[in-house]
């Protein structure tokens, strides 16, 4: 398992360089092209403010540069936010069950992971030339 941190850069002024959120990362041990995901936070004092969607194109940046073809979660069917921030960054609902661990509906969502390793340094480049 790795965990990651992201860092704000400018969103947010007089905040630059604080720790807003993390995730982690592991590979399905059969198919290691497959990114098993899990631990996406935003920390509680950094949410609402929009910096879930910086943190999963923080995270999708990270699969590419990482070479996972696929990713994958699981989200309480209940949690609206980071539903809107799967659904806004490309992923999509593909399965659902009923978790008896915690007494609650729960869906697999799941993501191409497709850009290549020139296209990301391309777009790095620029955002720094930016
Ligand atoms: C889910 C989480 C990552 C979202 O991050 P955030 O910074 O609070 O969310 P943002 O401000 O970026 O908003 C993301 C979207 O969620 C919506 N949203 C935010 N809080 C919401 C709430 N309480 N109820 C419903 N929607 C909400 C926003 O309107 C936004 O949608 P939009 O862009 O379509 O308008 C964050 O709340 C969190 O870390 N929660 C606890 C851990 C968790 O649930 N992790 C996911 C495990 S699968």
């Amino acid at each position: 398992m790795t965990r990651f941190s992201a860092i704000i850069t400018d969103e947010i002024p007089g905040r630059l360089g604080e720790a807003f959120g993390c995730y982690e990362i592991d590979s399905l041990p059969s198919q290691v092209g497959v990114a098993i995901c899990h631990g996406f936070e935003v920390f509680p004092e950094h949410r609402g403010l929009g910096l879930g969607h910086e943190l999963k194109r923080d995270q999708m940046l990270r699969l590419r540069l990482l070479g996972y073809r696929y990713a994958q979660c699981t989200v309480l069917a209940s949690n609206a936010a980071q539903k809107a921030v799967l659904g806004r960054a490309g992923w999509s609902c593909i399965g659902t069950f009923y978790s008896t661990r915690q007494s609650a509906q729960v869906e697999i969502w799941g993501a191409e992971i497709t850009e290549t390793k020139e296209r990301i340094r391309e777009c790095t480049d620029s955002r720094r030339a930016a």
